[in-house]
């Protein structure tokens, strides 16, 4: 069984009020049998890690460089991350890929580059719209997950999103039967590729992920919690998801 985590993922928003919640989530989860994250924006990594500490939450990236150092203005090394107190890296968010043009092989140098500097990478997949009415989403996703997890002895590291494009923002969350079919491939995808290990890497799913459907979303099989965007900004949205969840263990 995989340990469960639900993570907030602030995107390019939030600022001094939203750190502020911080507060109120670290004085609720003292300690907590889940793993609880939250990813802010890079320049708020440092406050965020300070206000948190000595809870259970756990501070995340949206994203680092694939190289170690060097010269790449403007970008983040993941050991840079690592030293600010990061536990957590986002990679391959769809965001990313549509912006960035990230490619599955960035996306698997990245999370390479997270696990090396001994942080989890959250390992983001998700089909398009387009993909999902043409039938192609266990195809797209198991193309993905193949090629954007690298190939790495620390797979109780890793952790896998998966986050429908279509459902990220947009209000329309996946049904429980699209999100059981999609996890339990991926599933049988990790073991196939990892052995026994691959039943421990967390499965989360993102995509308008609420407090009013969280409880029936974490209910369905290999989903071992969430990664959480507009949700994720404010303690009274967030907290009942991570209740959701604590509930279930
Ligand atoms: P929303 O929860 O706002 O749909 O965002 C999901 C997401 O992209 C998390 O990474």
């Amino acid at each position: 069984m995989s340990r469960k985590l639900v993570a907030g993922n602030w995107k390019m928003n939030g600022g001094a009020s939203t750190l502020a919640g911080l507060n109120d989530l670290a004085a609720a989860y003292q300690e907590a049998p889940i793993d609880i994250a939250v990813c802010p924006p890079a320049p708020f990594l440092a406050h965020a890690d300070h206000i948190v500490s000595g809870s259970a939450i756990e501070i995340g990236a949206q994203d680092c460089h694939t190289a170690a150092s060097g010269a790449h203005t403007g970008d983040v090394a993941a050991g840079m991350l690592a030293e600010l107190g990061c536990a957590y890296v986002i990679v391959g968010h769809s965001e990313r890929r549509a912006d960035h043009g990230e490619t599955n092989a960035t996306v698997a140098a990245k999370a390479q580059a997270v696990l090396d500097a001994d942080m989890r990478p959250i390992i983001c997949i998700g089909e398009s719209l387009d993909q999902r009415k043409a039938g192609q989403t266990l195809e797209v996703v198991a193309e993905q997950l193949a090629q954007s997890v690298p190939d790495t002895e620390a797979v109780h590291q890793l952790v896998v999103a998966y986050e429908p494009i279509w459902a990220i923002g947009t209000g329309e969350v996946a049904t429980i039967e699209q999100i059981a079919e999609v996890h339990g491939e991926l599933r049988a995808q990790l073991v196939d590729r990892f052995g026994e290990e691959g039943v421990g890497v967390p499965l989360l799913y993102g995509g308008s992920v609420k407090a009013g459907n969280a409880a029936d979303i974490f209910d369905v099989a290999h989903v071992d919690g969430a990664l959480v965007g507009g949700a994720s900004l404010k303690p009274d949205d967030f907290m009942p998801i991570v209740n959701a969840m604590l509930a279930r263990v």
